[in-house]
């Protein structure tokens, strides 16, 4: 399976540093099919979430965020990717645009691949520099994308109620919560979320709904930090297409705070909750797309999530 002038082996590295990107629930709905002159990104619907994700608009997000992986794999082996992204049955597809002298910030991205993950522990009692929030809202621009900081004390009480209420949606239905305890438990093979990297147990004075993967019990005394820092990723327009851009620039969002020594943990459920997500793009302003909600700050190390292997990602034909 050579394609774009690289190996088979080095193909196959490619696909495995792009599978390493976050989905939800770990479920990896993502499928390639290489050809000598592109890699084509496509969803694999038996990895879809139909409960909570009935439209398969986080499956697009995953999927761009592992195009991103992809797209950086490719940059360090000197290949400039040309990205297509497309309205059909495959999502994006990608030709070599010519040679790319692979610079320093593209080394420490990739370098942070392997490194990133969900944090769902609380966080160190750290505020996160500006600076470093200003990477951050560079990183999401550089993809097109917008990233929103929710800053002040009124906002912030907004965003929570949100979450809260649309957790509260979730855990009232039967089928998203058999999602959540199908991928919970070690039923998928390669996937799903182990209980190693669960959160501690949610307990009553939590301020954020944070989704229960069934995690330990909390130590005394080891509270979730008070005063994370919450950014809304959002796309400046609705589509499919839309949602791929704004997966990459949430791997960007999330390679870059890895660099920086930043911990980011998601908290979907006032987007996934349709109603709930309509309230939240309001109070954004109503013109930009909510596509993720994330808390960042510092965080004890977390080991890493399982991945399926490349041979099972690959579509024939
Ligand atoms: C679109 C999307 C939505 C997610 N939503 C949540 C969420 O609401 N709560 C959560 O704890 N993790 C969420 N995750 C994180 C995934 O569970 C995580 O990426 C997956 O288990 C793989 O683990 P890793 O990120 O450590 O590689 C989400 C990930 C994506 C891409």
């Amino acid at each position: 399976m050579e394609a774009l002038g690289l190996t088979g082996d080095e193909v196959a590295e490619v696909l495995a540093t792009a599978s390493l990107a976050p989905s939800l629930h770990n479920a990896q709905p993502w499928r390639f099919r290489v050809a000598p002159d592109r890699i084509e990104l496509h969803p694999d619907p038996d990895r879809h979430l139909p409960a909570t994700d009935p439209d398969g608009r986080e499956a697009r997000l995953a999927c761009g965020a592992a195009l991103f992986n992809l797209r950086l794999a490719l940059q360090a082996r000197g290949i400039r990717p040309l990205v297509s992204l497309l309205p059909g049955a495959a999502l994006a597809e990608v030709r070599r645009g010519g040679r790319y002298p692979a610079d320093e910030e593209t080394r420490e991205l990739l370098a942070a691949v392997p490194a990133r993950r969900s944090n769902r522990r609380p966080f160190r009692d750290v505020p996160v520099p500006v600076a470093h929030r200003r990477a951050l809202v560079r990183a999401v621009e550089r993809e097109r994308s917008w990233l929103h900081v929710v800053a002040d004390a009124d906002e912030r009480y907004q965003v929570r109620r949100l979450v809260t209420k649309a957790h509260r949606v979730q855990t009232e239905d039967p089928a998203v919560r058999a999602e959540l305890t199908a991928w919970t438990t070690h039923r998928a093979p390669n996937g799903g979320v182990p209980a190693e990297s669960a959160g501690v147990l949610p307990a009553p004075q939590d301020e954020w709904a944070l989704r229960d993967f069934h995690g330990a019990p909390r130590p005394p005394g080891k509270d979730y930090e008070p005063d994370p820092l919450v950014v809304v990723l959002c796309s400046f327009y609705a589509g499919p297409l839309a949602e791929v851009q704004a997966g990459q620039a949430l791997q960007r969002l999330l390679l870059t705070a890895t660099s920086l020594g930043l911990s980011a943990s998601f908290m979907s459920q006032p987007i996934e909750v349709r109603q709930v997500r309509d309230e939240l793009r309001r109070l954004l302003g109503g013109s930009v797309v909510p596509q993720a909600l994330l808390r960042v700050g510092y965080g004890s190390p977390v080991p890493p999530t399982p991945r399926r292997a490349v041979r099972d990602l690959l579509l024939g034909g």
